[in-house]
């Protein structure tokens, strides 16, 4: 029993741990981020729930790869704190980032298969470059994570040789190759069709429980996203316009969200990346935009 006090015939009594309070396993207070003097992020907070799938949507170009970065340390905030476990990121040395990054398993965007590797090998790669293995057992590793995606059949056969969504399948086992505890996917979804995202979506779900993982998931699919998410954080020019679960986030009056829910292609985010004004670049457009 948590807490209670417990007799150990003859010895000693040792207080069993009771189980911390749970902090969020990623929290961002106050973060700014910028590249440049353009700020991506600026005072941004949010907390990604222990256990939970957590999805990070917003706008192109609003941000969402920059906060995976931040999480994974490879870009500080030039404010605030990224917590991951209830350590700052940006405030640990080489030694403790690398042991950080070893819990995260991170689904890049675009992230493409080694072409010049078999399935086998791709998802091996991890194993090799960051334990000390033996052959047989990288081997056993492999396969169970190939069999958690449904793919341990396709071990021989190259990336030329494989769907995009099986690929995707592939770079998901890679992923969690070396048993993360935090995964984080960058647009799981794009380019597949609705048969496969429907089958990456539920993968990643079940995964997420069965694994006991945390799960971050930036994606501009939001009903499938909505459908698996347990939790949404939707960031809109620079800061947070929503946070809930999916259905708290589909009922939010704030005009950003609703623009992003409504999938409107303009509104309180801009549809132009900032630059200047349209008649510096064209002169005097009869019936331009203002
Ligand atoms: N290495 C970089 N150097 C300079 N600017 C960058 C760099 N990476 C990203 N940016 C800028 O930062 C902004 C946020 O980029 P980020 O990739 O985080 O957006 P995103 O939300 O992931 O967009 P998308 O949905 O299109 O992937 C963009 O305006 C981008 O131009
Ligand atoms: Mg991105």
């Amino acid at each position: 029993m948590p807490g209670c006090l417990k007799e150990r015939p003859g010895f000693f009594i040792e207080m069993d741990t009771a189980p911390s309070p749970p902090h969020p396993f990623v929290e961002f207070r106050d973060v700014k981020f910028g590249y440049g003097a353009r700020a991506i992020l600026d005072g941004v907070s949010f907390a990604v729930p222990r256990g939970k799938v957590t999805a990070l949507m917003g706008a192109s170009g609003g941000g969402k790869t920059t906060v995976l970065r931040l999480i994974g340390g490879q870009q500080k905030a030039q404010r605030g704190e990224v917590l991951f476990d209830g350590s700052d990121v940006g405030g640990l040395d080489a030694g403790a980032l690398y042991a950080a990054r070893r819990r995260m398993g991170m689904l890049f965007q675009f992230g493409a298969l080694f072409t010049d590797m078999s399935v086998f090998d791709n998802v091996a790669f991890p194993l090799r470059e960051h334990t000390q293995l033996s052959e047989a057992l990288v081997r056993d590793v492999v396969l169970m994570k190939l069999d958690a995606v449904g793919l341990r059949g396709a071990r021989d056969l190259m990336p030329s040789e494989v769907s995009g969504g099986m690929a995707r399948r592939v770079a998901l086992a890679r992923a969690i190759a070396l048993d993360p505890d935090l995964v984080m996917y960058d647009e799981p979804f794009a380019g597949l069709d609705p048969i496969s995202l429907g089958t990456a979506a539920r993968l990643i779900r079940q995964l997420n429980d069965a694994l006991g993982l945390t799960s971050i998931i930036v994606s501009h699919d939001l009903e499938e996203t909505f459908r698996i998410a347990d939790h949404v954080i939707i960031l809109a020019n620079g800061g947070i316009a929503a946070q809930g679960t999916p259905a708290e986030v589909r009922e939010s009056a704030d005009p950003l969200v609703h623009q992003f829910v409504n999938a409107l292609p303009d509104g309180p985010v801009h549809f132009h990346y900032p630059g200047v004004s349209i008649e510096d670049d064209f002169g005097n457009v009869e019936g331009g935009r203002s």
